[in-house]
């Protein structure tokens, strides 16, 4: 059985490699660990590479999410893959500080890598810039989201955590609450990316940095209703959105089903579920500009405002 543990790395297809390099070396403060004619790997801290850029779009667009995965024979894993109608490859080679992968693709075309052993990166984190803690989670708008929620728990085995009624969807692979989102749209899509920082101070910190290298903040700091982050979004040079989040909500049992409990939840005990929008989106702080539906006007965009 395929077993997920982590989130690995996100790789992006850029415009400008060296300016988008810039940004996330000198603001969000990873660690170039590699560079190749038309590649860039950066690194928070103990994966070679937590965001990989390459050279070669007219606008910036998801073309990668890796996870890292139990130790399992690979053929066992491609036959499983196989059975679940996923078209499988074997890579060896393929990128630095990673020698195998298996690789597949999600129902909307986005590469999915897989491997079970990395080369820890030697690098400390930088403090330089935000400095995030790791890479948290990638969220996708999608044409068909039942289609695809459905690739990513019983195809890869993640986990339900919670949804925005039956168009938003939260899945775990670890005891975060969320490693990938999902959210129906007219197309296929980043919708935005997010880093784990240690806490509201140093989200606070994130912002200073922010206002310093005049990148404008494009919604938060706010507390979410689904995972109770802390959460503040901005975009990157080339409009992908970026958010840092803190706090994410943990359930460090599994065999117990819910959430740790803390003062901000609604439930006790705080159960995966179907929320309503209204309450998931911010628990406090402003609800979302349309700026952030920047990939493309959403279907369930009108859904997400507080006036609707
Ligand atoms: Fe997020």
């Amino acid at each position: 059985m395929l077993s997920v543990l982590k989130l690995g790395h996100a790789e992006f297809k850029v415009r400008d490699l060296d300016k988008m390099a810039e940004f996330y070396k000198n603001v969000i403060g990873l660690t170039e660990t590699g560079r190749e004619k038309d590649t860039v790997y950066l690194s928070t801290s103990i994966d070679h590479h937590s965001i990989v850029l390459r050279a070669g779009a007219d606008k910036a667009y998801l073309s990668k999410i890796a996870f890292q995965i139990a130790p399992a024979d690979s053929k066992d894993l491609t036959a499983y893959l196989r059975s679940h109608r996923l078209d499988t490859e074997i890579r060896t080679g393929s990128q630095p500080g990673i020698n195998e992968v298996i690789r597949t693709h999600n129902p909307d075309g986005v590469a999915i890598e897989m491997y079970s052993e990395f080369e820890p990166s030697a690098h400390s984190y930088s403090m330089r810039g935000i400095n995030p803690l790791k890479l948290s989670h990638v969220a996708s708008l999608t044409p068909d989201v039942k289609r695809i929620v459905q690739f990513y728990t019983q195809g890869m085995g993640l986990r339900f955590s919670d949804s925005m009624q039956d168009f938003f969807y939260f899945l775990r692979c670890g005891a975060d609450h969320h490693t990938i989102n999902l959210l129906s749209g007219d197309y296929s899509a980043v919708q935005h990316f997010a880093f784990e920082l240690a806490d509201i101070s140093h989200i606070t910190s994130a912002c200073d940095t922010l206002a310093r290298e005049k990148v404008e903040i494009l919604w938060g700091p706010l507390r979410h209703g689904c995972g109770h982050n802390i959460a503040m979004y901005h975009f990157d040079p080339e409009g992908l959105i970026i958010e840092h989040c803190a706090e994410l909500d943990r359930m460090s049992n599994e065999g117990l089903g819910y959430f740790d409990p803390r003062p901000c939840h609604e439930d006790r005990p705080q159960y995966p579920k179907a929320w309503d929008p209204k309450a998931a989106i911010a628990v406090w702080g402003r609800f979302p500009p349309p700026e952030l539906f920047n990939t493309g006007v959403s279907t369930v965009a009108h859904r997400m405002t507080r006036d609707e």
